[in-house]
This record gives C-alpha cells, sequence and structure tokens, in this order.
C-alpha cells in the first residue's frame, strides 16, 4: 500500500489535507511527516456531525479553487467518520470528481465509514440526504490513532463491531475493550465482501444497515437536543429495536436480545441518553427520510437467527413505535 500511496500522492498535482480541530493537534504533522507531505494544503474544519453540512462542503471547495486545484488533485480525508463522509463528498464532487484518500482516525471510520465509497452530507434535517458513491484511491488503516480516542469514542465503534456480529460472524459478538483491535481486519474483510458483491446498495449491502433504520432516526432526533449522540450509540439504541423486531417479526431467538442487552450498559457507560415519551413522534417522524424506505411503511433490515439477516422487511408503524417504547424503557433502566 505505501509504494502505491507514494506515487498516488507524488503524481498528484497538488495535495490538500483536511482533518478538525480535534484531529489537527494531535495527528496532522504526525501524519504529514510520516505520508512525508512536504506542502499539502491543510483545511482545519470544526469538529461533529453538525458540522457535516453544505456550508463546510463549500469552504472546502473554495479553498480548493483558492489554490487552483485541477482534476489532478488529491485530498486527503484524515479523521473519523464525519471527516471521510464529508471530504469523499467534496472530492467526488468538486470539477465532477478529484482523487481521495481516507485516512480514518476512529475505530468506526477504521471499520465502516471510510470503506466502501460511500460519502455524503447531513441535509433537511436528515443524517446523509445528499451524498455520491465514490470509491477513495485507499485506505489507511493505522491502529496507532486509536491511542488518543477516548473510551466514548472506542465504545461507539465497538456498536459496528457487533452489527457485523449480528449480521455475518458470530465471533464479533464477543469485542470487548480488551480484544477489540485483533478484530479490526476481520470487520474490514466483511465489509469489502458486501461492497464488492454489491456496491450501489440494491440489496445485500443493506445488511451494512443493520440496526442504522432506528439508528438514523434517534441520532437525527438527538441533533437537536443537548443530548447528541455519536453514531455507534444511536446504532446500539437501532440494533436493540430492530432485535426486539426481528424477535416479534422474523423468529430471532429471545437469548438473542438477552445477551445483548448485557452489552448494551457497557456500549452506553460513556454516553449521556436523554430519551423518553415524548421523544418517540419526533423520532417516528425522522423515520421517514431512511433512504431505504420506498412507500410508506418503514423498511428494515432484520435478523432471522445469528448471520442470518434479511432486508427490505416492511414494519407496521405501530410495531416500529413499541420497538421505540421498548428501547426508552430499557435505556432508562440500564
Ligand atoms: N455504513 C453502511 C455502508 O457503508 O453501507
Amino acid at each position: 500500500m505505501f509504494d502505491k500511496l507514494n506515487s498516488i500522492i507524488s503524481e498528484a498535482s497538488k495535495v490538500f489535507i483536511l482533518t478538525d480541530e480535534n484531529v489537527a493537534p494531535f495527528w496532522l504533522p504526525e501524519t504529514e511527516y510520516w505520508l512525508g507531505l512536504k506542502n499539502a494544503v491543510e483545511i482545519v474544519i470544526q469538529p461533529d456531525e453538525k458540522h457535516k453540512n453544505l456550508q463546510t462542503v463549500q469552504r472546502i471547495w473554495k479553498t480548493l479553487m483558492r489554490h487552483h486545484a485541477d482534476r489532478n488533485a488529491l485530498l486527503i480525508n484524515l479523521g473519523g467518520g464525519v471527516i471521510t463522509d464529508l471530504g469523499g463528498f467534496a472530492a467526488s464532487t468538486y470539477k465532477r470528481g478529484i482523487k481521495f484518500i481516507n485516512v480514518p482516525t476512529t475505530l468506526l471510520g477504521m471499520i465502516d465509514a471510510a470503506i466502501g465509497g460511500k460519502t455524503g452530507i447531513d441535509f433537511g434535517g436528515g443524517k446523509n440526504q445528499i451524498g455520491t458513491f465514490a470509491e477513495p484511491l485507499g485506505v489507511i488503516v493505522n491502529p496507532v490513532f486509536l491511542q488518543t480516542l477516548d473510551e466514548r469514542e472506542i465504545f461507539s465503534g465497538l456498536a459496528e463491531m457487533l452489527k457485523y456480529g449480528f449480521i455475518a460472524d458470530a465471533n464479533l459478538l464477543n469485542v470487548n475493550l480488551e480484544n477489540y483491535q485483533q478484530h479490526i481486519a476481520r470487520c474490514d474483510e466483511i465489509k469489502r465482501e458486501i461492497v464488492a458483491t454489491d456496491p450501489k446498495e440494491k440489496g445485500l449491502r443493506k445488511v451494512l444497515n443493520f440496526g442504522h433504520t432506528l439508528g438514523h432516526a434517534i441520532e437525527s432526533h438527538c441533533l437537536t437536543t443537548d443530548y447528541p449522540l455519536l453514531h455507534g450509540e444511536a446504532v446500539t439504541l437501532g440494533m436493540q429495536g430492530a432485535l426486539w423486531l426481528s424477535l416479534k417479526q422474523c423468529g430471532l431467538q429471545g437469548s438473542v436480545l438477552q445477551n445483548f442487552e448485557n452489552q448494551f450498559p457497557m456500549l452506553l457507560s460513556e454516553a449521556e441518553v436523554q430519551l423518553s415519551e415524548a421523544d418517540v413522534d419526533p423520532i417516528m417522524n425522522y423515520l421517514s427520510f431512511d433512504k431505504k424506505n420506498k412507500g410508506e411503511k418503514p423498511q428494515f433490515v432484520l435478523l432471522e437467527a445469528i448471520g442470518k439477516p434479511i432486508w427490505d422487511v416492511e414494519v407496521d408503524k405501530d410495531l416500529v413505535r413499541q420497538a421505540m417504547r421498548y428501547v426508552i424503557q430499557k435505556v432508562s433502566c440500564r
């Protein structure tokens, strides 16, 4: 990879590196040194999901223009899922697309967001409503970045690891703070295999959204409150809802949900989750933004058993409401 990387960098007409204010002090100079970048133009944006929007993309486009970036320019996205989604989107639309490389600095980025070619920004109140499918020229996974992650960020990544456990490999259902590093490569392998079969999410790739239908709705809603959740925290809640629905609608064994509920307190131990009955309606409204929907009824990825996901499952809204209430009750007494 490093030989390929050196030639990508040396062949670029100009190199830009995008990161955020949290990552920059720790890793920007180090990464520039390590990648041998001498004159890269640095673009440092404000962190977090609330800046994953069109305004930030415009700022990136303007910087590219001001520095006369042409079609042969390269953008290196150094950061978590917000940076790789946003940077990938800016790069894939600027002059109809320039090259980009993802250097994920979070666990969640390393195992999910940075790989697979989905780019996007939040728009109109919904997550990832505008975006493209565009493959980075490379993804550099370097576990050294995990040193500066706090536990909350690690737990957020562990939720996505468990997702791979539910949809593809039961060994991943035992991940924890001690052993997660040894499972990163397996998660990447699962994701790459699924994406290779269905890059544009016509069918199979939808299984990667297990827990994300409710999860995205909860995440979008919580972003409008004083208690925003990290993506993996919202996915934790979403997976609990999806497991409960799988039990009701697809014959999933109750023990799968029970086992997950034992991990649930750990996954949310650093999160401040403030959800009550009053949040059910707003969350239900956000469900209508879900890109998987075809008609009125929300479409879910559910499980028949561990490793047996099914997608495009229509679920009655009343049942979804009950699932949401179940999740809220479990969160309240964890
Ligand atoms: N994060 C889900 C996907 O890449 O398809």
